[in-house]
This record gives C-alpha cells, sequence and structure tokens, in this order.
C-alpha cells in the first residue's frame, strides 16, 4: 500500500505558458508543481528550459518536481539545481550511469528521481532503489500531453511497491501520463504515491476543485 497522502503534482505543460504565474497560483491545493522538460532530442518536441523552471520558481512556494526528458542529463542538471528544483527526474535511458547522477544530486541537496519509457523494463533497476528518492512511471510514451493512459504499465507500479516495501524504503512512486478522474483510481491502487496531471487540472473549468477531486479518487 502507498504510504502516504496521495500527493497531485499539476503539470504545467498543460497551462497557458502566457500567464504561468496564474496557472500556477490557480492550484493552491496541488502538492508539488510538475515541470516537464523536453529537448527535442529525447522526445521528439521542446517545451522550455531552465530560465522558464526559475520563473515557476519565484511565484510558488511549492516544491518542483522537475522531469528532465532530455539527453546528457548530467549536463544540464546544475542549471535546474539553480532553477530551484526540489526534485530532478531524469530518464534512465538518457544516461550511462544513473547512481552516479543520482548520487550528484543528493550532495548537492535535492532529491534524485529516475523516469522509464513504456518500453523500458523497470528490473534492471531495482538494485539501485535506495539511491533514488522518486521513481516516475511513464504511463504514456514520454513527449507530449493529453495522451491516453497506458494500463498495462501499472504492473511496474506492482512490482515498485512491492519491493520498495519489502526493503522498507522511501522511494516515493509517482505516475505520469493520462492520469485523470477515470484512470487516477486503479493507479492508486496499484501502489501509487505521486501523480502527475496535466490535462486533467488545466484542461479543467476550476483547476484547483480537479486537484481536490483527483486526491479524493486517489484516496479511496
Ligand atoms: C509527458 C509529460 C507529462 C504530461 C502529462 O511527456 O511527462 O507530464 O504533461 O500530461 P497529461 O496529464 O495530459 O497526460
Ligand atoms: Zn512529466
Amino acid at each position: 500500500m502507498a504510504q502516504h497522502t496521495p500527493k497531485i503534482a499539476p503539470s504545467v505543460l498543460a497551462a497557458d505558458f502566457s500567464q504561468l504565474g496564474a496557472e500556477v497560483a490557480a492550484v493552491p491545493d496541488a502538492d508539488w508543481i510538475h515541470v516537464d522538460i523536453m529537448d527535442g532530442h529525447f522526445v521528439p518536441n521542446l517545451s522550455f528550459g531552465a530560465d522558464i523552471t526559475a520563473a515557476i520558481n519565484r511565484v510558488t512556494e511549492k516544491d518542483l518536481d522537475v522531469h528532465l526528458m532530455i539527453e546528457n542529463p548530467e549536463k544540464w542538471v546544475d542549471n535546474y539545481i539553480k532553477a530551484g528544483a526540489d526534485c530532478i527526474v531524469f530518464h534512465v535511458e538518457a544516461t550511462d550511469d544513473h547512481v552516479e547522477l543520482a548520487k550528484y544530486l543528493r550532495s548537492q541537496g535535492v532529491r534524485a528521481g529516475f523516469s522509464l519509457r513504456p518500453g523500458t523494463p523497470i528490473e534492471d533497476y531495482l538494485d539501485d532503489l535506495e539511491y533514488f528518492d522518486e521513481v516516475i512511471v511513464m504511463s504514456v510514451e514520454p513527449g507530449f500531453g493529453g495522451q491516453s493512459f497506458m494500463p498495462e504499465q501499472l504492473e511496474k507500479v506492482r512490482t515498485l511497491r512491492r519491493v520498495i516495501d519489502e526493503r522498507g524504503l522511501n522511494t516515493i512512486i509517482e505516475i505520469d501520463g493520462g492520469i485523470g478522474e477515470k484512470t487516477i483510481a486503479a493507479a492508486a491502487e496499484a501502489g501509487c504515491d505521486a501523480f502527475v496531471a496535466g490535462s486533467a487540472v488545466y484542461g479543467a473549468e476550476d483547476p484547483n476543485a480537479a486537484v481536490q477531486t483527483l486526491r479524493a479518487l486517489a484516496s479511496k
């Protein structure tokens, strides 16, 4: 079972970029703000970088959950640490030494996370969980908001939940992609602690009410 009150992390990827300050202020009940960084190489889309991340950090006290969908993350993490990231999540497919990078992130005072594409098995990384504060299980192919949830990815969540609980670790399991009112309960049931929601929050008429509804559904 998930050990924490479910955390809801709205992704500003789905927000109106022309008024990011207002969009972040529109979700006062969010736990974290999820910041999707895409470089047009690791994923076929470009979002924004460290300067915009720093701008988001200036308008909120909430923790920034920075999801780096970029190649060579080790070259860029310092920029995101300076920008105010609280947790930095990089992709295991994009780096040669995920443990080394995790150790570096923790040494710099930020939480370390890794994420995997839907096609990447979790088994190779289970032995290294102690180095990580968070794992993001992708339930869509990274690169775009608004895609359909891939329920088979919950098998990874179940495996992670079992191993994390068996070893008494505090690693948070976050799910990212296609999370909304119809899918969040299944993800919670599988053992997720944290839930990214882009279009389900910023596509709603009342984004903060959407955050509350999602948390209630995940708490059942
Ligand atoms: C996808 C991003 C997600 C995305 C989620 O590559 O990592 O964080 O913003 O958007 P929704 O919730 O709309 O699937
Ligand atoms: Zn993301």
